[in-house]
């Protein structure tokens, strides 16, 4: 709900307000973001007037902007914006360049509107409300020093809490603007000191959380590949430094963006603090035309007195109800086999009808033949851009073979990468001006490709009818939209020179209209989106393509810590998780199938392995996973995701486990628990698995997936138990490991959600050198546990 009283503003969420108001000189002043206060409308004013800051006196070193208001120091305020140049030392919210050259600006309050919808920033995604409960705020600034108006619009949905935030900025005067920057939310606050979690990496390695503690100074969280990309996520959360995952404050920001990106916290030299998010400054010089108008991307914030778990939750809701859309927002996601590290680039039909065939007699529901399929592609150095079937692989092209993996019962999914062009191919040779370079000089190729300018009409429109064939002759069901190049040589050779500063949105922006289009002209297709894996896991890519294969790291250890970073900002229903083979291709680490899947199922559960080659005991065993996820799957893949364990959490030597996790079903009637161990401790044998987020009042039977091990688990301990000798890894070990398992541990319970929450189930003993046969749990390095909880 929004409130305006005199000035003053109050956007109420179900748990959070936010609200500030405009001072007597029209400069907003931010005056809380927190836990909510319930205000009445006649009464916002004065509670404005008690928060508002008491100013009397000029502080040494302060710059005045207005004598209007002769002891305010803009510097020493909270602002709801700010810009260069009137004496707020910060780092600013918008900048301009005007055509005498000058850049100091000074927007003041003019008026404001209130919308009964979420407004979406033109030619970039939006956040959506399908109830008809969203609400948008738009409060529009002039600026005194030229005649360019600034809107600050903000949307408030009733069912959740989060916020909405954008600017647009108008110029209704007769000459350019030069537009430097144009955030997308900020935040100032008062606090001397924050904890910043943000996310880093690289390729193979997304996702690696990051804590810095800010007292002094400033903390930058950017990219300029071109993309969000694996190097920083645009997820950025602040935190008092006490802050635990489930109890105090905690704010976060994401952006509905998939270009470069900047997010800042700035300490103020008053004790205050300043949280900037929005497009990266370094790769804007937008010329803003007269009448022009120029948006920047959505961002959403949110905050929660619960903790890092408290936002997490938020943001989860907000992105499974109002970012992803379309057909499959809550339909249940199938599961695939991927043929990429089953066979890279060597797709044969022969060999893809076997995979497919062993695929859906084990219970999978979509076959997807990743890279390799067209042109001349048989190794990454050709044929990006030409998007026509290869008869040598493909004897009856892909109309062919989607026909027959249709008749195995199977839904039939495609790899392409429609941004890029191999300079091998006959796209690159026919339009070389396509490929995004500058002429005359040399330019850098990533994976031996060149990246299209999709700033040029013809390039979308190549891009979107090149498309459209495939998918039609393949009759596809699924499409993996992979881009695997960042940025470079940022240049159109459609923009004249003056325009060259607006190439990296520009290519964003063109991106959104082409899947924009596609996803709409094919509703039924399933989106998966893919940047090399997560070079690109966005919240404005979600706006259309409802998962994103998160890695390309299948290794379960990696891929349990990489999925841990993302639940803080994103749910398991958008995540794309793969069982792959042993050794992993990435690591080349050993792990328990079970623990492959285990991992994998909390998500969108795909193998990617060559089951033609599999042993029958793995593919018994995937068979019985195959029905245990389609069993659950409604709660692995859309129930509350709440994270029970981390390694960052560790303060004991006992502490050996690499992620607990567990997911809760919408009406808590059922849950499923998972449990990764890191190395094993000897000799310490008594776990408790406790849950969040049950219901207190339910009851809830307990109880473990059954599991069976090869008996060479125990080595030369055989001895111990058998009646002859048994040389380890001989024949006859060998001999009686197919025939005799031994019995993992059983856990079976009836035990109250307010018991599991707090108190939390007591599991079975491990071993610890002694005690098999007591229903031990067997465990070894990087072995994994799942329990189901279902009401009784
Ligand atoms: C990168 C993707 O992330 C992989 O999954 C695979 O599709 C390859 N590209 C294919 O080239």
């Amino acid at each position: 709900m929004i409130i305006v009283q005199d000035g003053c503003f109050a956007l109420q969420t179900p748990h959070t307000s936010y609200i500030f108001r405009k001072d007597a000189a029209g400069n907003l002043l931010h005056l809380y973001y927190g836990e909510k206060i319930e205000i009445e409308e006649e009464g916002l004013a004065k509670v404005c007037e008690i928060m508002a800051p008491v100013i009397t006196n000029q502080n040494g070193c302060s710059l005045i902007a207005d004598t209007a208001q002769p002891n305010l120091c803009l510097d020493d305020v909270c602002l709801e914006i700010s810009s260069r140049g009137k004496g707020d030392m910060r780092e600013p919210y918008v900048e301009l360049v005007l055509a005498d050259g000058s850049s100091t600006s000074d927007f003041r309050y003019e008026n404001y509107r209130i919308e009964e919808s979420l407004l979406t920033p033109e030619g970039l995604p939006g956040a959506y409300e399908e109830k008809g409960n969203g609400q948008s705020l738009v409060i529009t600034l002039a600026d005194r020093n030229s005649k360019v108006k600034l809107e600050l619009v903000y949307g408030v949905m009733e069912d959740c809490d989060c916020l909405v935030r954008y600017g647009r900025l108008v110029n209704s005067g007769e000459e350019t603007v030069t537009v430097n920057r144009l955030m997308s939310m900020q935040l100032d606050m008062e606090a001397g000191v924050l904890k910043i979690t943000d996310f880093h990496g690289d390729w193979a390695r997304e996702m690696a959380k990051n804590e810095t503690i800010l007292r002094q100074g400033k903390y930058v969280n950017d990219t300029s590949v071109g993309f969000s990309s694996n190097r920083a996520n645009p997820l950025f959360i602040w935190a008092d430094t006490e802050t635990t995952q489930e109890y105090g404050d905690c704010y976060a920001v994401n952006l509905l963006y998939s270009g470069n990106h900047r997010e800042s916290a700035q300490a103020g030299g008053h004790g205050k603090m300043r949280i900037l998010a929005g497009m990266n400054p370094d790769y804007l010089c937008w010329q803003l035309e007269a009448g022009e108008a120029f948006c920047s991307p959505q961002a959403v914030l949110t905050y929660s007195h619960q903790g890092y778990q408290g936002v997490s939750g938020q943001l989860h809701y907000f992105v499974r109800e109002h970012i992803v859309r379309g057909e499959w927002k809550h339909k249940e996601r199938p599961i695939l086999i991927n043929s990429w590290e089953a066979m890279y680039f060597d797709v044969q039909e022969k060999k893809i009808l076997k995979l497919a065939r062993t695929a859906a007699n084990a219970g999978m529901e979509l076959f997807v033949l990743d890279d390799g399929w067209f042109g001349k592609r048989n190794s990454d150095a050709s044929s990006l851009g030409d998007w026509y079937d290869n008869k040598e692989k493909l004897p009856t092209g892909l109309a062919g073979l989607s026909e027959k993996i249709h008749k195995l019962g199977l839904k039939f999914g495609i790899w392409v990468e429609p941004e890029m062009v191999s300079e091998d191919s006959d796209l690159y040779r026919k339009h070389p001006d396509w490929a995004v370079r500058i002429p005359g000089q040399e330019h850098a190729l990533g994976r031996n490709q060149m990246v299209l300018d999709l700033t040029r009409e013809e390039v979308r429109n190549y891009i979107i009818e090149s498309m459209s064939d495939v998918f039609f002759r393949g009759k596809v069901d699924y499409v993996k939209w992979d881009m695997n190049r960042n940025l470079s040589d940022y240049y159109s050779q459609g923009l004249a020179p003056r325009h060259q500063g607006e190439f990296g949105h520009r290519y964003i922006l063109g991106l959104y209209q082409v899947i924009q289009t596609l996803t709409d002209r094919f509703p039924h297709i399933l989106f998966e989106a893919c940047a090399s894996g997560g070079n690109r896991f966005d919240l404005g890519m979600l706006c259309f393509m409802p998962q994103i294969w998160a890695s390309d790291n299948t290794d379960a250890i990696s891929r349990a810590r990489i999925q841990n970073s993302y639940s803080y900002g994103y749910p398991q229903s958008v995540i794309a998780a793969h069982v792959s083979g042993c050794p992993n291709h990435q690591t080349l680490r050993r792990t328990p199938l079970t623990s492959r899947f285990a991992i994998a199922s909390v998500g969108i559960l795909g193998y990617e392995c060559n089951l033609s080659d599999a042993s029958m005991e793995d593919m018994e065993e995937i068979k019985v996973e195959i029905e245990l996820y389609k069993k659950w799957r409604n709660v692995l893949q859309f129930g509350d995701w709440y994270r029970l364990y981390e390694e960052a959490d560790k303060k004991s030597v006992y502490d050996m486990d690499v992620i607990r996790w567990n997911m809760v079903s919408a009406d808590k009637s059922k849950a499923v628990g998972i449990m990764l161990q890191g190395e094993i401790l000897a000799n310490y044998s008594h776990h408790v698995f406790k849950t969040r987020g049950l219901d207190d009042a339910k009851k809830y039977h307990f109880y473990n997936r059954a599991l069976k091990y090869d008996i060479h688990r125990m080595g030369d301990l055989i001895n111990t138990m058998a009646p002859v000798h048994v040389k380890q890894d001989s024949l006859l070990h060998d001999a009686i490991s197919k025939f005799i398992r031994l019995d993992g541990e059983k856990e079976d319970k009836v035990v109250s959600g307010a018991v599991m929450n707090r108190h939390g189930v007591p599991l079975a003993q491990n071993y610890a050198g002694t005690g098999y046969g007591q229903n031990t749990a067997l465990y070894q390095d990087y072995d994994a546990r799942i329990y189901f909880m279902e009401e009784v």
